[in-house]
């Protein structure tokens, strides 16, 4: 596409998005379809605590897929993609604490009103004595215009928002930039079964309410390796059913989830060596076991075999100091001893959806001899 047609598109969709959710959508009862279906991760106790001191003029503007609370927060410095209201800026608020800080960026005023608004109730419910979040109007395609600088996030996290993306490349470009080295983009969002045709793309309507602009999950994960970051490790994923007949019928065969994975940022060039960690148990709200993704949960104190891609990342992240590490060079494969191996889980989240459905898999238990695939000698 040339690229005076290709800004005009570019314009179009960002002019019908911050319609729909400027204007036409007022609260989340508004919506045509369950795209923003409640999360397929249990939301803890802890979390549910934190979600409750939020107030209810910012949820009831919250329109998101999925639980976004990467653990390990404390201290950390944020960015929210599209943050909207700002139900989850106010929520890891809580997590990172006083000393950490959380921005949400959106391109739709009204929206970001809304979140502005309850800044002051939110800081003194909270008891900081300075605020630890700001809203900044932009585009997420343009963070460093936006005025955020290179290499000064620990975490970026979205909520059912890039798929409302007209250049989907530039978003996660973008995103690997303003990360630290060792920084994870952990994110929610609807992905397709196949790539999304233009006559679906150009339906409003199916594009607002964060459908047709999904990506295949596919292109999310060459997207997502074409920028440089790790290949995308998927933490849960559950089936979007429509529920609106006419919608239903205009997109025909295509099959959507909702689905959460983490993309992290690590220097280049690391060895791939699988290895043995064993995780401490400090991180909190995961004191017993640490829900890494669909393939690895570490319970505390127990050895867990690891491949080379998660080992470099625990290694090189926030997490180095959660987990003791078997020296490197030690053949994991003829060292014996007792440990735990992952499950098999493909990154594919149509896949997980029924495996998770056919009750085989749960994120691996982690003790030693008692998951699937015994690793006793
Ligand atoms: C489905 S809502 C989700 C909002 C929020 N994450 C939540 O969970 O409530 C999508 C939000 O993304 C914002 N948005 C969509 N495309 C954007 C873009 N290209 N740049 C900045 N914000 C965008 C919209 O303005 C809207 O507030």
């Amino acid at each position: 596409m040339a690229d005076a047609a290709r800004d005009r598109t570019v314009t179009s969709v960002y002019n019908d998005v911050k319609e729909y959710y400027g204007k036409t959508l007022k609260q989340k009862s508004d919506l045509k379809s369950n795209a923003c279906v409640p999360s397929a991760k249990p939301v803890s106790a802890y979390v549910r605590k934190v979600i409750a001191e939020i107030h209810p003029d910012v949820v009831a503007k919250y329109y998101g897929c999925g639980l976004v609370v990467p653990e390990c927060l404390e201290g950390c410095r944020v960015l929210d993609l599209g943050c909207g209201s700002g139900r989850d800026c106010y929520m890891l608020s809580q997590l990172v604490g006083e000393k950490g800080h959380v921005t949400g960026i959106d391109m739709t005023e009204a929206q970001l009103e809304v979140a502005r608004n309850y800044i002051d109730y939110h800081m003194q419910r909270f008891g900081y004595k300075n605020p630890n979040v700001n809203f900044v109007q932009g585009y997420i395609e343009a963070l460093v215009e936006a005025g955020l600088e290179d290499k000064s996030y620990d975490i970026i996290i979205s909520n059912c928002v890039v798929n409302l993306s007209p250049d989907k490349s530039s978003v996660l470009r973008e995103a690997y930039c303003v990360l630290k080295d060792g920084g994870e983009l952990y994110f929610s969002d609807v992905y397709s079964d196949a790539r999304i045709p233009e006559h679906l793309k150009a339906n409003k309507t199916l594009w607002g309410e964060c459908l047709s602009g999904a990506l295949w999950w596919e292109d999310l994960i060459r997207l997502a390796e074409e920028v440089g970051f790790c290949k995308p490790r998927l933490v849960s994923a559950s089936i979007i059913t429509v529920g609106n007949t006419e919608l239903e019928s205009i997109l025909g065969d295509y099959k959507f989830v909702s689905a959460t994975y983490r993309l992290f940022k690590l220097q280049k060039g690391l060895e791939k060596k699988p290895c043995l960690v064993m995780y401490n148990g400090d991180i909190t709200d995961s004191e017993e076991s640490f829900e890494f993704d669909a393939q690895y949960a570490f319970k505390v104190d127990k050895v867990m075999e690891v491949d080379g891609d998660v080992a470099n990342i625990l290694r090189n992240s926030r997490f180095s100091e959660e987990f003791t590490f078997q020296p490197q060079g030690v053949n994991t494969a003829s060292s014996g001893g007792c440990w735990a191996k992952p499950n098999a889980v493909s990154v594919n989240p149509f896949e997980l959806v029924q495996q998770l459905g056919s009750a085989s898999v749960s994120p691996s238990t982690g003790g030693c001899c008692a998951g699937q695939e015994s690793c006793c000698n």
